[in-house]
């Protein structure tokens, strides 16, 4: 008997992803957009921030450790089990939930002063688009920000699914102001030339 292959963008798929190896995606540090931002002027004050598909959570760390109070979501179960070793060995005070991104609504809906995006995006259906951004804008409070990596390169297929910024306005200005949508400087080797920074406050 072989085992089924799940379909490529379920729980399972991302699972047997992270107990394949280390995976492709991650940085292994938190993504230099964050980093330059919250060096910057213009960082963000801290608050409450979700961090959305977080991975093994190098991002949602960093927040963390800059005084954010960080929930991070991922429905991997070993990409969690790997954020909650290092919040541990860290000894920092991190909610770890182990679920869908779509369902947080209601639960937590209008919580959170930051969402943190950072291929999260890129690894959801496109059809399902719309919905993350009605998701975004119902689980922050308003004028809350969403701080985003968008990854827009033009290759086809996916994940990652690549998008564009006349896609991200498009698609988010119903419900956000887009403070900032910039190309980021200062990506790593393999991402140079194809990630947006945005900065995108709910309406
Ligand atoms: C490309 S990885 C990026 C992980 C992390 N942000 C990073 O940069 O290392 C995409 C992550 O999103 C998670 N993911 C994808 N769809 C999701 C969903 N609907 N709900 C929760 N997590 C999801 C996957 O399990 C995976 O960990």
């Amino acid at each position: 008997m072989t085992a089924q292959t799940p379909s490529p963008l379920s729980p399972a798929a991302w699972e047997q992803r992270y107990q394949a190896g280390t995976p492709r995606w991650d940085l292994g540090q938190p993504a230099p957009a964050f980093q330059t931002l919250l060096a910057s002027a213009y960082a963000p004050r801290v608050g409450s921030a979700l961090v959305l598909g977080a991975g093994r959570g190098h991002d949602a760390i960093f927040f963390a450790q800059r005084g954010f109070e960080v929930t991070a979501v991922d429905f991997a179960p070993s990409a969690i089990q790997a954020l909650e070793a290092q919040t541990q060995a860290q000894n920092l005070n991190l909610r770890l939930l182990e679920r869908d991104i779509f369902d947080l609504v209601p639960e937590f809906a209008g919580q959170f002063a930051y969402a943190i995006e950072h291929t999260c995006f890129c690894a959801i259906a496109p059809s399902l688009r719309p919905a993350y951004v009605d998701l975004v804008a119902n689980l922050l409070t308003p004028g809350g920000e969403l701080l985003a990596v968008f990854f827009t390169h033009r290759r086809s297929g996916g994940p990652p699914f690549g998008t564009t910024p006349a896609e991200v306005h498009q698609l988010f200005e119903p419900h956000f102001e887009i403070l900032s949508l910039d190309p980021i400087a200062n990506s790593v080797p393999s991402r140079q030339g194809e990630e947006h920074f945005g900065r995108l406050r709910r309406r």
